[in-house]
């Protein structure tokens, strides 16, 4: 029992230690800063060809989630932007143009694939209103390819299933090999996310049974609820990716007027998301403030 309650303090501590680190850590230095006193560079080494494939390896990149990829890299972004802008260093401007163009991508690929979704949805509406099932049915197809689309691109390998003895699997006897083990979709995402995906599967489904049954209502009250869902996700994104431009813009002409303003209202965004799908001990990792570095 003792053993148990030490077991346990030990966790807590490590873990709120954990948090305290992750706070207050600044992104790496900019490699613009000390690029000049470096010493040239040397390539690293490849690793010898036998140790590419390795087991071990492979659950370390199954397990990589490319959205979770995309949200880290708009954070090491937000970080960079800060640290150019109130650093009173000198400013890198390629690197900082760069920094708001990538957060500007990766939120307009989020976007782009939402709206295809809230597109598609809103045709299928349309198209059962006008009492077309044909096309109605169609259309509920082209949304849920939509959004395997999306889990195809932002899913890790993991959660679709697959296992390091399932590239194994492939690696020895062929990558079509129909006995290769794998799993069922093992999920990660924080729940009140997860919530959202569970929603569009219910309404998507009723949609497609009130299409069969030729029910107009029935289409419509769930397409409310996918279009309210898709919607809110263009609209954030697509601020994001505004911000993240104009940011980009102000860099390539070589000034950081404007770019608190922009900044604020883009790392808002992210913020806002972050607390939406926030649940229990599970924190986000939220941008880090625009504060000067001497600034408490
Ligand atoms: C922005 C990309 C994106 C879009 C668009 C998207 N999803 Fe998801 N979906 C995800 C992610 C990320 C997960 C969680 C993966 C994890 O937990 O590892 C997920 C998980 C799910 C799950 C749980 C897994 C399962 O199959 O049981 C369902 C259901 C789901 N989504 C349904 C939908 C439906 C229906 C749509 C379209 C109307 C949709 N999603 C659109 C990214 C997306
Ligand atoms: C759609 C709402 C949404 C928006 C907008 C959003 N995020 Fe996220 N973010 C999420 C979700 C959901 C996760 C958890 C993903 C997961 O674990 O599968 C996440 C996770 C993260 C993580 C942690 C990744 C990890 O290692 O677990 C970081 C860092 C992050 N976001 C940064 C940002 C930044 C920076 C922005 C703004 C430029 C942003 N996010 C905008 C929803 C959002």
């Amino acid at each position: 029992m003792l053993l148990l309650i030490a077991c346990l303090t030990c966790w807590l501590i490590g873990c709120s230690r954990e948090a305290n680190n992750g706070a207050g850590n600044a992104p790496g230095v900019p490699p613009a800063n000390d690029s000049s006193n470096q010493p040239a560079e040397k390539a690293p080494e490849p690793p010898p060809p036998d140790e590419i494939a390795k087991p071990e390896d492979f659950e370390i990149w199954l397990k990589q989630s490319p959205m979770r990829m995309k949200m880290r890299s708009m954070w090491i972004d937000c970080g960079l932007i800060v640290r150019f802008c109130t650093g009173g260093g000198q400013v890198d401007y390629d690197w900082l143009e760069a920094s708001g163009e990538d957060i500007a991508r990766k939120a307009a690929s989020f976007a782009d694939m939402w709206e295809i979704i809230r597109d598609q949805n809103r045709n299928m509406a349309a198209q059962a209103k006008k009492e077309d099932w044909f096309e109605a049915r169609y259309a509920s197809e082209r949304v849920w390819s939509c959004c395997t689309d999306c889990h195809a691109e932002n899913w890790s390998m993991h959660t679709r299933g697959f296992r390091a003895n399932t590239i194994e699997a492939w690696l020895e006897r062929g990558y079509s090999n129909p006995d290769a083990p794998s799993e069922g979709i093992q999920l990660s995402a924080p729940n009140n996310f997860l919530q959202i995906m569970f929603t569009m599967l219910r309404n998507l489904s009723t949609a497609i049974t009130s299409i069969e049954q030729h029910n107009v209502e029935g289409v419509m009250t769930t397409t409310q609820v996918i279009h309210k869902i898709a919607n809110e996700q263009v609209e954030v994104f697509r601020t994001i990716e505004r911000h993240g431009r104009a940011i980009a813009e102000a860099a390539s002409r070589n000034s950081t007027d404007d770019i608190k303003a922009h900044y604020i209202t883009m790392t808002a965004t992210c913020i806002q998301c972050h607390d939406k799908f926030v649940h229990g001990e599970r924190k986000l990792m939220n941008p880090l403030p625009w504060k000067a570095p001497d600034e408490k």
